[in-house]
Protein backbone atom coordinates (compact mmCIF):
# COMPACT_ATOMS: atom_id res chain seq x y z
CA UNK A 1 0.00 0.00 0.00
CA UNK A 2 2.48 2.16 1.04
CA UNK A 3 4.36 1.86 -2.37
CA UNK A 4 1.81 2.68 -4.38
CA UNK A 5 1.39 6.29 -6.11
CA UNK A 6 -1.29 8.42 -5.06
CA UNK A 7 -3.69 9.33 -7.61
CA UNK A 8 -3.56 13.41 -7.21
CA UNK A 9 -6.63 15.08 -6.86
CA UNK A 10 -5.24 18.31 -7.09
CA UNK A 11 -4.92 20.06 -10.77
CA UNK A 12 -1.23 20.97 -11.11
CA UNK A 13 -1.16 25.27 -11.25
CA UNK A 14 0.52 27.35 -13.32
CA UNK A 15 2.41 30.68 -12.74
CA UNK A 16 2.84 33.27 -14.79
CA UNK A 17 5.07 36.79 -13.48
CA UNK A 18 4.16 39.34 -16.50
CA UNK A 19 6.81 42.82 -16.52
CA UNK A 20 7.35 42.44 -12.60
CA UNK A 21 9.14 45.14 -11.05
CA UNK A 22 9.71 45.48 -7.17
CA UNK A 23 11.43 48.20 -4.84
CA UNK A 24 11.98 48.65 -1.34
CA UNK A 25 12.41 51.97 0.34
CA UNK A 26 11.59 55.59 0.82
CA UNK A 27 11.82 57.87 -2.34
CA UNK A 28 15.32 58.57 -2.05
CA UNK A 29 16.29 55.49 -1.20
CA UNK A 30 14.47 53.44 -3.26
CA UNK A 31 15.98 50.47 -3.93
CA UNK A 32 14.76 48.27 -7.14
CA UNK A 33 15.56 44.55 -6.86
CA UNK A 34 13.55 43.38 -9.56
CA UNK A 35 13.21 45.09 -12.84
CA UNK A 36 10.48 44.23 -15.20
CA UNK A 37 10.95 40.67 -15.02
CA UNK A 38 8.66 37.93 -16.71
CA UNK A 39 8.29 34.17 -17.12
CA UNK A 40 6.03 31.11 -16.81
CA UNK A 41 6.34 28.48 -13.84
CA UNK A 42 4.55 25.79 -16.19
CA UNK A 43 1.78 23.25 -15.04
CA UNK A 44 3.23 20.05 -13.63
CA UNK A 45 6.89 20.70 -14.45
CA UNK A 46 10.01 21.31 -12.39
CA UNK A 47 11.16 24.97 -12.96
CA UNK A 48 14.94 25.88 -11.31
CA UNK A 49 15.92 29.53 -11.19
CA UNK A 50 19.37 30.12 -10.92
CA UNK A 51 20.36 33.58 -9.72
CA UNK A 52 23.43 34.52 -8.00
CA UNK A 53 23.27 35.36 -4.60
CA UNK A 54 21.40 38.32 -3.55
CA UNK A 55 20.21 39.29 -7.18
CA UNK A 56 16.30 39.22 -6.05
CA UNK A 57 16.12 34.91 -5.78
CA UNK A 58 13.79 35.21 -2.27
CA UNK A 59 11.84 38.77 -3.15
CA UNK A 60 10.39 37.27 -6.29
CA UNK A 61 9.07 34.01 -4.26
CA UNK A 62 8.08 36.50 -1.86
CA UNK A 63 5.68 37.91 -4.23
CA UNK A 64 4.69 34.21 -6.02
CA UNK A 65 3.48 33.23 -2.34
CA UNK A 66 1.66 36.31 -2.06
CA UNK A 67 3.74 37.62 1.01
CA UNK A 68 4.46 40.69 -0.76
CA UNK A 69 2.87 42.56 -3.42
CA UNK A 70 4.81 43.87 -6.78
CA UNK A 71 5.60 47.22 -7.44
CA UNK A 72 4.50 47.16 -11.08
CA UNK A 73 3.41 44.24 -12.96
CA UNK A 74 1.11 40.95 -12.30
CA UNK A 75 1.74 37.89 -10.54
CA UNK A 76 -1.25 35.67 -11.35
CA UNK A 77 -1.71 31.70 -10.82
CA UNK A 78 -3.64 29.86 -13.46
CA UNK A 79 -4.84 33.54 -14.39
CA UNK A 80 -6.29 35.04 -11.22
CA UNK A 81 -4.18 37.44 -9.79
CA UNK A 82 -2.43 36.43 -6.78
CA UNK A 83 -3.57 38.51 -3.71
CA UNK A 84 -2.37 36.80 -0.82
CA UNK A 85 -0.75 33.36 0.48
CA UNK A 86 -2.94 30.36 0.44
CA UNK A 87 -2.37 26.97 0.75
CA UNK A 88 -2.68 26.56 -2.91
CA UNK A 89 1.02 28.03 -3.03
CA UNK A 90 3.03 26.47 -0.46
CA UNK A 91 6.68 27.90 0.04
CA UNK A 92 9.45 25.48 1.46
CA UNK A 93 12.11 27.61 2.90
CA UNK A 94 15.81 27.02 3.58
CA UNK A 95 15.00 27.50 7.53
CA UNK A 96 13.77 24.06 9.08
CA UNK A 97 9.91 24.87 10.40
CA UNK A 98 9.94 21.17 11.83
CA UNK A 99 8.02 21.25 15.61
CA UNK A 100 10.48 20.08 17.94
CA UNK A 101 8.50 18.73 19.99
CA UNK A 102 6.86 16.12 17.23
CA UNK A 103 7.86 12.97 16.08
CA UNK A 104 8.86 12.57 12.61
CA UNK A 105 5.33 11.10 11.67
CA UNK A 106 3.38 13.90 13.41
CA UNK A 107 5.21 16.09 12.05
CA UNK A 108 4.47 14.98 8.74
CA UNK A 109 0.55 14.72 9.39
CA UNK A 110 0.50 18.25 10.55
CA UNK A 111 -1.00 20.30 7.82
CA UNK A 112 -3.87 17.52 7.78
CA UNK A 113 -4.51 17.33 11.06
CA UNK A 114 -4.87 20.90 11.26
CA UNK A 115 -7.10 21.08 8.98
CA UNK A 116 -9.26 18.50 10.75
CA UNK A 117 -8.61 16.04 7.33
CA UNK A 118 -6.70 13.16 9.34
CA UNK A 119 -9.01 10.60 6.66
CA UNK A 120 -7.75 7.54 5.47
CA UNK A 121 -6.64 8.85 1.90
CA UNK A 122 -4.62 11.48 3.90
CA UNK A 123 -3.05 8.99 6.00
CA UNK A 124 -2.14 6.42 3.30
CA UNK A 125 -0.40 9.71 1.10
CA UNK A 126 1.69 9.92 4.87
CA UNK A 127 2.70 6.63 5.13
CA UNK A 128 3.85 6.30 0.86
CA UNK A 129 5.76 9.89 1.36
CA UNK A 130 7.70 8.66 4.57
CA UNK A 131 8.49 5.16 2.63
CA UNK A 132 9.71 7.75 -0.10
CA UNK A 133 11.77 9.78 1.98
CA UNK A 134 13.45 7.20 3.39
CA UNK A 135 12.24 7.55 6.99
CA UNK A 136 10.19 4.72 7.65
CA UNK A 137 12.92 3.39 10.33
CA UNK A 138 12.56 7.00 11.83
CA UNK A 139 8.98 7.38 12.15
CA UNK A 140 9.01 7.70 15.93
CA UNK A 141 12.16 9.85 16.46
CA UNK A 142 12.08 13.80 17.44
CA UNK A 143 13.67 16.25 14.96
CA UNK A 144 16.81 16.69 17.38
CA UNK A 145 17.21 13.00 16.72
CA UNK A 146 17.98 13.45 13.03
CA UNK A 147 20.51 14.52 10.79
CA UNK A 148 20.25 17.80 8.80
CA UNK A 149 19.81 15.53 5.64
CA UNK A 150 17.09 13.90 7.10
CA UNK A 151 15.31 16.70 9.03
CA UNK A 152 15.08 18.10 5.28
CA UNK A 153 13.72 14.70 4.07
CA UNK A 154 11.07 14.95 6.65
CA UNK A 155 10.21 18.50 5.26
CA UNK A 156 9.53 17.23 2.29
CA UNK A 157 7.10 15.14 3.42
CA UNK A 158 5.23 17.45 5.28
CA UNK A 159 5.21 19.97 2.59
CA UNK A 160 4.20 17.56 -0.20
CA UNK A 161 0.97 16.21 2.02
CA UNK A 162 -1.15 18.93 1.69
CA UNK A 163 -1.03 18.68 -2.05
CA UNK A 164 -0.56 22.12 -2.98
CA UNK A 165 -1.13 22.94 -6.63
CA UNK A 166 2.26 24.66 -6.79
CA UNK A 167 5.44 23.89 -4.80
CA UNK A 168 7.52 26.85 -4.26
CA UNK A 169 11.53 25.92 -2.46
CA UNK A 170 13.95 28.57 -1.84
CA UNK A 171 17.27 27.25 -1.80
CA UNK A 172 16.24 23.75 0.54
CA UNK A 173 19.30 22.08 0.31
CA UNK A 174 21.94 25.24 1.13
CA UNK A 175 24.10 24.53 4.02
CA UNK A 176 24.18 20.11 3.65
CA UNK A 177 26.91 19.19 2.68
CA UNK A 178 27.86 17.92 -0.98
CA UNK A 179 27.07 14.13 0.00
CA UNK A 180 23.90 14.64 1.38
CA UNK A 181 22.80 17.31 -0.73
CA UNK A 182 23.43 14.69 -3.56
CA UNK A 183 21.30 12.44 -1.96
CA UNK A 184 18.53 15.36 -1.40
CA UNK A 185 18.45 15.26 -5.35
CA UNK A 186 17.63 11.96 -5.91
CA UNK A 187 15.03 11.98 -3.25
CA UNK A 188 13.45 15.47 -4.57
CA UNK A 189 13.87 14.20 -7.96
CA UNK A 190 12.08 10.74 -7.44
CA UNK A 191 9.35 12.41 -5.47
CA UNK A 192 8.62 14.87 -8.31
CA UNK A 193 8.81 12.53 -11.39
CA UNK A 194 6.27 9.92 -9.13
CA UNK A 195 4.16 13.07 -8.33
CA UNK A 196 4.68 15.37 -11.07
CA UNK A 197 2.97 18.52 -9.61
CA UNK A 198 4.26 22.29 -10.72
CA UNK A 199 8.05 22.67 -8.35
CA UNK A 200 9.63 25.87 -8.46
CA UNK A 201 12.49 25.26 -7.06
CA UNK A 202 15.20 28.16 -6.20
CA UNK A 203 18.86 27.64 -5.96
CA UNK A 204 22.18 28.72 -6.38
CA UNK A 205 24.26 25.88 -7.54
CA UNK A 206 24.22 24.96 -11.18
CA UNK A 207 24.63 21.42 -11.00
CA UNK A 208 21.87 21.33 -8.60
CA UNK A 209 20.03 23.26 -11.56
CA UNK A 210 20.74 20.81 -13.92
CA UNK A 211 20.08 17.97 -12.25
CA UNK A 212 16.90 18.09 -11.15
CA UNK A 213 15.34 21.01 -13.76
CA UNK A 214 12.96 20.34 -17.34
CA UNK A 215 13.25 24.28 -17.06
CA UNK A 216 15.99 26.69 -15.94
CA UNK A 217 15.90 30.04 -15.61
CA UNK A 218 18.76 32.18 -15.14
CA UNK A 219 18.69 35.38 -13.56
CA UNK A 220 20.48 38.62 -14.04
CA UNK A 221 21.96 40.63 -11.23
CA UNK A 222 20.63 42.58 -9.22
CA UNK A 223 17.69 44.13 -10.20
CA UNK A 224 16.84 40.85 -11.57
CA UNK A 225 15.60 39.73 -14.54
CA UNK A 226 15.40 36.38 -16.73
CA UNK A 227 18.51 36.00 -18.72
CA UNK A 228 17.66 32.69 -20.20
CA UNK A 229 15.34 29.99 -20.84
CA UNK A 230 16.98 26.47 -21.18
CA UNK A 231 14.91 23.62 -21.31
CA UNK A 232 16.43 20.59 -19.74
CA UNK A 233 15.49 17.49 -22.21
CA UNK A 234 17.51 14.67 -20.52
CA UNK A 235 16.11 11.64 -19.49
CA UNK A 236 14.13 10.99 -16.37
CA UNK A 237 15.13 9.01 -14.17
CA UNK A 238 18.39 10.85 -14.13
CA UNK A 239 21.74 9.83 -12.43
CA UNK A 240 24.34 11.65 -10.75
CA UNK A 241 27.21 10.31 -12.97
CA UNK A 242 25.04 12.00 -16.33
CA UNK A 243 26.23 15.29 -14.55
CA UNK A 244 29.70 14.65 -15.80
CA UNK A 245 29.15 12.37 -18.57
CA UNK A 246 26.30 13.98 -20.27
CA UNK A 247 27.48 15.94 -23.01
CA UNK A 248 24.14 17.61 -23.20
CA UNK A 249 23.94 17.94 -19.29
CA UNK A 250 28.03 19.57 -19.79
CA UNK A 251 26.51 22.30 -22.55
CA UNK A 252 23.62 23.13 -20.64
CA UNK A 253 25.68 24.33 -17.67
CA UNK A 254 28.54 25.87 -19.61
CA UNK A 255 25.76 27.76 -20.81
CA UNK A 256 24.35 29.17 -17.67
CA UNK A 257 27.81 29.89 -16.61
CA UNK A 258 28.65 31.82 -19.09
CA UNK A 259 25.34 34.08 -18.37
CA UNK A 260 26.40 33.79 -14.49
CA UNK A 261 30.08 34.98 -15.51
CA UNK A 262 28.91 37.35 -17.40
CA UNK A 263 26.34 38.73 -15.17
CA UNK A 264 29.66 38.63 -12.46
CA UNK A 265 31.63 40.66 -14.54
CA UNK A 266 28.91 43.18 -15.50
CA UNK A 267 28.55 44.15 -11.74
CA UNK A 268 31.69 43.98 -10.92
CA UNK A 269 32.69 46.81 -13.58
CA UNK A 270 29.59 48.35 -11.51
CA UNK A 271 31.49 48.08 -8.39
CA UNK A 272 34.67 49.30 -9.70
CA UNK A 273 32.88 52.15 -11.60
CA UNK A 274 31.23 53.30 -8.47
CA UNK A 275 34.81 53.04 -6.47
CA UNK A 276 36.50 54.77 -9.24
CA UNK A 277 33.85 57.68 -9.05
CA UNK A 278 33.89 57.60 -5.11
CA UNK A 279 37.59 58.17 -5.49
CA UNK A 280 37.52 60.88 -7.73
CA UNK A 281 35.05 62.41 -5.64
CA UNK A 282 36.85 62.57 -2.95
CA UNK A 283 39.96 63.71 -4.53
CA UNK A 284 38.53 66.45 -5.79
CA UNK A 285 36.71 67.25 -2.41
CA UNK A 286 39.94 67.13 -0.71
CA UNK A 287 42.00 69.82 -3.21
CA UNK A 288 39.39 72.04 -2.37
CA UNK A 289 40.23 71.79 0.71
N1 LIG B 1 12.22 44.07 2.71
C1 LIG B 1 13.31 44.54 2.11
N2 LIG B 1 13.67 45.83 2.26
C2 LIG B 1 14.77 46.32 1.65
N3 LIG B 1 15.58 45.60 0.86
C3 LIG B 1 15.28 44.32 0.67
C4 LIG B 1 14.13 43.71 1.28
N4 LIG B 1 14.10 42.42 0.89
C5 LIG B 1 15.17 42.23 0.12
N5 LIG B 1 15.88 43.37 -0.02
C6 LIG B 1 17.10 43.51 -0.83
O1 LIG B 1 16.90 42.86 -2.06
C7 LIG B 1 18.10 42.24 -2.50
C8 LIG B 1 17.80 40.84 -2.97
O2 LIG B 1 17.42 40.05 -1.86
P1 LIG B 1 16.89 38.56 -2.03
O3 LIG B 1 16.83 37.99 -0.65
O4 LIG B 1 15.66 38.56 -2.84
O5 LIG B 1 18.08 37.90 -2.87
P2 LIG B 1 18.40 36.36 -3.17
O6 LIG B 1 18.66 36.27 -4.62
O7 LIG B 1 17.35 35.49 -2.59
O8 LIG B 1 19.76 36.14 -2.37
P3 LIG B 1 20.39 34.80 -1.75
O9 LIG B 1 20.87 33.97 -2.90
O10 LIG B 1 21.53 35.31 -0.92
O11 LIG B 1 19.32 34.14 -0.95
C9 LIG B 1 19.09 42.34 -1.37
O12 LIG B 1 20.04 43.31 -1.70
C10 LIG B 1 18.28 42.79 -0.18
O13 LIG B 1 19.02 43.67 0.60
MG1 LIG C 1 17.35 34.00 -1.12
Amino acid sequence: MAESKITPKVIPGELAVQGVSKSYGAIHFRKEVVHDCSFTIERAKLTVMVGPSGCGKSTLIRLLAGFEQPSAGTVTLDGAPITGPDRDRLVLFQETALFPWMTTWDNILYGPRARGQLTKEALEFGEFLLVKVGLQDFRDKYPGQLSGGMQRRAELARAMINNPKVMILDEPFRGLDAMTKELMWEYYSRLYEENRRTNFFVTTDIDEAVFLADRVLVMSNIPTQVRAVIDVDLPRPRKLSDLVESDRANDIKKQALSILHAEAMRSFSRGSKAAADFVEAYLKRASRA
